[in-house]
């Protein structure tokens, strides 16, 4: 282990550490990583290395659609075997090289982009690739001249953008596909005439490649569990560079830091590679690259001029080195232990081109329902319906707002998933009606393990479908979690789709089956331990030869598994209304595509200020691999964390995406109503502060799910050029709404020092002093007592809130807005607003209100104004570009006529104004003089306070305020 980790370890082990790191493999405990990394070595101490892997040029085939091409591939290891290339390029781009072995002696496992992608890409028809002797090329860019390029000895694709290698594969020759092969009978050493072995005269011709030995071919055991790999090799292995690219992001889930760190090369920070394999991890490390619950193989590379990445479509057990040849340029090592090559190349050139390209391949985040922003109380476990009901009083008297109460396991009779425990929950549907009666939710939880007990009517009638997962031989999984003995419903299996969904049903369905008769549609549903989680499974999850549908071992499948489940579960909640109601599904496991069915959290994390700080960078890497609809559990879910680290995890956790409490078992207590002054107020204000913003971040998950752009964002993704920034991750914005924050993650912190980037002037959110601008970003120091939090408003921006406390979010719909107009230098600013009814799918019908806030000067007036952003922007104004028309005054839009804006702040206006009108009617404003926008002083900025400015907000208006 590196020096600096280990230095870390030890300082913080014996306090709260307590990761069975045996209970996981490391890259040299697995044959196929340990050849994979061999390799890799072998390739740097060879100066003359060159792949073996070639194109075959006369079998270059471009398809009659131009946009693709075909042709064979061989390695001169192995010249009877066949292989073949396939490159597409898509609309907007993306181009996909796939790989795979041809007529082999069976087949690799190729459905992991089927399962990721939101649909068939389109292909550019206007591609025309020109045959070389030594390559294939096409341009596929625009005006920025961006070229892919195929040589064909070795093998290589390159992407160019102006001339520049962007994205390399295999420029280090280290790509390798194993092939099917049988296996041979154990050679015996020869023996000579006098009995000693004989030193064959040309040793192994492919050593130089593949080693000397066959390292763990056939089997391989680890600890008690062997696997037998009746496949046997089939491992890929592949160098991905981006010359010039300084920084890489991505590939979540890891403890790390935004901007990977290396794992080879000299000096690198970690030894180990980074790991997707999704893996229940009790008690992991606030810092490395252990595998963790959920993995994105999405990777991004950025320097000041460009942004690109790649989608790595595997689903087995992938180890990815990281290393920088050089300060600006960054290489990376793929080992992956099954699985075809099936690479996306996401060519940029920004960082909003990246999610749009990656948007299209896999989806946008789902839109969720807008109560699933608001606070989620959970506690392993509230132990009875009274107790559900005394915990939801307690916050009723203090006045904490919260739209969730969460139900663990332990609400399910001998955890028998959808039967309740009637000895503590006799009244489940009265229970979630008194929750309901509030306009609040619940969520209880549904796992993947059955309890083998034929009594149990959902194990009985998977056993029926025969839908549950096999063993190598076939026979039904037997393994053992929270329900004892249990068995798991193969998801992969279609025949479990329709059965699952039944069984969400609230009412009794014709066909017999179970369906949740006693739980009503305003409980929704949390899929935790969907790795799958297996307490006496190999690294806590199903044995590698176990057979799923179709075939396919679970080695080839793992890292989808958990994505089907809650999938699944959207699904069944989708339909259990007619008209359906937007689902919300927690899920731990993932992968690329998740983001489709609801969201996740970053598992059980450890009450310590180092999870609470690496929590937010874990959010913001899943924010950029398309995942934006996820947190991390507020308070830690082991350790009992004091009042004021509770009170700044909460500072902190309001600022993520998914924003849920959630404590183990054996924890103390700690609902916020439980704490002494001033942590009880301080916690308050801070949950009312995110209920105050949810315009905002409703707002920001619109975009997101037209976009692709992430809910929250690092600064490369806002100030992609401020190359100061590339590796900042402990402050983020907010969507496009113009807000940076920087919680807090220090003991007995009393102050902290921000970047403030760009040139405009930064506003405090709460007190409104005014950071002028500098010509190219500052950083400042701001008191951040422990009841303060370092938020500011960038000049330019309009933020749109409510203000009024509620009890949960529901009971805001007709509650008035406030703006808060920061200006920036030239006197103007701009922001949006959406809003739709939050729990239907009628939105997609047209029934939602999008709204552009302006303030623009003219001559010596302000206008202020809002129009109307759908009707020009059909395309985007909802995912998929399913709408037709829109019309601004619908019958949503009709529901809120009457929401009106209650006060408008116009922070930094240059001088006193000498009127403020809409139209005819003079408003009613008071004006305190301060700091203008464009000054190069800190200090109170000018402040102009309207009052009611505006009685509708679905309607167009404007204000004039004259100078
Ligand atoms: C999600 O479920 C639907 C059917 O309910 C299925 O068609 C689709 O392929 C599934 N996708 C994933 C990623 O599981």
């Amino acid at each position: 282990m590196r020096a600096v980790s280990s230095l870390l370890l030890l300082v913080a082990l014996p306090a709260v550490l307590a990761v069975k790191t045996e209970d996981f493999k490391t890259c040299s405990q697995q044959a196929f990583c340990r050849r994979g990394r061999a390799l890799s070595e072998r390739a740097e101490k060879d100066p003359l290395w060159k792949s073996p892997y070639s194109v075959v040029a006369s079998s270059v085939v471009i398809d009659s659609d131009h946009a693709s091409f075909a042709a064979a591939v061989k390695s001169s290891l192995y010249p009877e075997i066949k292989f073949g290339l396939d490159v597409k390029v898509h609309e907007d781009g993306v181009v996909r090289v796939k790989m795979d072995e041809v007529d082999g002696l069976r087949k690799r496992y190729d459905e992991a982009a089927s399962w990721a992608l939101v649909k068939e890409p389109k292909i550019n028809p206007n591609i025309k690739w020109t045959v070389g002797k030594q390559d294939i090329r096409a341009s596929v860019g625009g005006a920025d001249d961006v070229e892919i390029v195929v040589a064909f000895e070795p093998l290589k694709v390159t992407l160019f953008r102006n001339g520049k290698e962007q994205v390399v594969l295999n420029g280090l020759g280290l790509l390798h596909m194993e092939h099917f092969r049988t296996k041979d009978a154990p050679k015996e050493p020869e023996v000579g005439e006098d009995g000693t072995q004989v030193v064959l005269e040309t040793p192994n011709p492919r050593a130089w490649f593949e080693g000397d030995e066959e390292d763990g071919y056939w089997e391989e055991t680890w600890r008690s569990w062997t696997d037998s790999k009746p496949k046997g090799p089939e491992s890929l292995s592949l160098d991905i560079s981006f010359p010039n690219h300084g920084h890489v992001y991505g590939i979540p889930q890891h403890a790390t830091r935004l901007s990977l760190p290396t794992t080879a090369g000299e000096n690198s920070y970690y030894d180990e590679p980074y790991r997707l394999w999704n893996s229940d991890v009790f008690e992991y490390l606030a810092d490395s690259t252990m595998s963790l619950y959920g993995s994105i193989p999405v990777l991004y590379a950025h320097n000041a001029e460009s942004t690109v990445g790649i989608f790595n479509a595997i689903s087995s057990d992938t180890y990815i080195d990281v290393a920088h040849p050089d300060t600006k340029s960054s290489f990376t090592h793929w080992v992956s232990e099954s699985g075809i090559l099936d690479v996306f190349i996401l060519p940029g050139p920004t960082p909003a081109d990246i999610f749009k390209q990656f948007g299209n391949l896999v989806g946008n985040p789902a839109l969720p329902a807008h109560w699933s922003l608001g606070y989620h109380q959970c506690r392993w476990n509230y132990v009875s319906s009274e107790d559900v009901r005394s915990v939801q009083k307690r916050f009723d008297e203090e006045d904490i707002p919260v739209d969730v109460f969460w139900l663990d396991i332990e609400y399910a009779e001998d955890h028998k998933y959808f039967i309740w425990d009637k000895k503590t929950f006799p009244d489940p549907v009265e229970m979630t009606n008194d929750v309901s009666a509030n306009a609040r939710k619940m969520v209880v939880i549904v796992d993947p393990h059955l309890k083998r007990v034929t009594s149990y009517p959902v194990y009985k009638e998977a056993v029926e479908l025969d839908v549950l997962s096999k063993t190598k031989d076939n026979n039904e999984y037997e393994g053992w979690c929270w329900s004892g003995s249990s068995a798991w419903v193969d998801f992969f299996n279609p025949k479990s789709w329709d059965w699952w969904k039944g069984l969400f049903k609230t009412t009794q369905s014709k066909n017999g089956k179970y369906a949740w008769t006693d739980s009503t549609s305003d409980v929704h549903i949390w899929n935790d331990m969907n790795e799958p989680s297996i307490f006496n499974g190999p690294e806590i999850s199903m044995p590698r030869d176990n057979i799923h549908y179709g075939g396919w071992e679970h080695r080839d499948v793992h890292n989808i598994n958990g994505m089907l489940f809650s999938n699944q579960t959207w699904q069944a909640l989708k339909a259990r209304t007619d008209p359906p109601q937007r689902p919300f599904v927690l899920t731990r496991s993932f992968y690329a595509g998740s983001q489709r069915f609801g969201a996740m959290w970053t598992g059980d994390n450890l009450g310590t200020w180092e999870h609470m700080a690496v929590g937010i960078k874990m959010v913001l890497a899943n924010n950029l691999a398309g995942f934006s609809f996820s947190g991390s559990d507020v308070g830690g879910f082991f350790g009992n964390p004091d009042p004021e680290m509770l009170a700044r995890w909460y500072q902190a956790g309001i600022f993520s995406p998914f924003f849920r409490a959630h404590a183990h078992i054996d924890t103390k207590r700690r609902e916020p109503y439980l704490l002494d002054e001033p942590y009880k107020s301080i916690v308050k204000d801070a949950i009312r502060l995110r209920y105050n913003m949810l315009p905002v971040w409703y707002t920001a998950f619109r975009e997101a799910s037209t976009t692709g752009l992430p809910v929250i964002r690092p600064h490369f993704v806002v100030f992609p050029q401020d190359e100061s920034a590339f590796a900042i991750d402990d402050q983020f914005f907010i969507g496009s709404s113009g807000l940076l924050v920087k919680p807090v993650t220090e003991k007995g912190a009393t102050k902290a020092s921000v970047y403030l980037p760009g040139n405009q002037p930064w506003y405090d959110y709460f007190t409104h002093r005014i950071h002028a601008g500098a010509s190219k970003g500052r950083t400042v120091d701001v008191v951040a007592e422990l009841h303060q939090i370092p938020l500011f408003i960038r000049g330019g921006s309009i933020i749109a809130t409510k203000e009024r406390p509620r009890r949960s979010s529901p009971l805001m719909k007709f509650d008035p807005y406030t703006l808060r107009v920061a200006l920036d230098q030239d006197q103007s600013a701009q922001g949006e607003l959406y809003v739709d009814d939050g729990v239907t799918f009628s939105h997609e019908k047209g029934q939602f209100v999008w709204r552009s806030l302006k303030a623009q000067k003219q001559g010596e007036t302000i206008k202020l104004s809002s129009h109307d952003l759908a009707s020009t922007n059909l395309a985007v104004a909802v995912d998929g570009a399913a709408l037709t028309k829109y019309n601004p005054s619908n019958n949503f839009a009709k529901t809120i006529e009457s929401v009106r804006i209650e006060e408008i702040v116009i922070l930094g206006l240059a001088s006193k104004p000498s009127r403020v009108i809409a139209g005819k009617e003079q408003l009613e404003w008071d004006f305190y003089p301060g700091v203008a926008a464009s000054a190069k002083e800190d200090g109170a900025p000018s402040q102009l306070f309207i009052k009611n400015p505006v009685s509708s907000i679905s309607q167009d208006w404007e204000i004039s305020i004259d100078l």
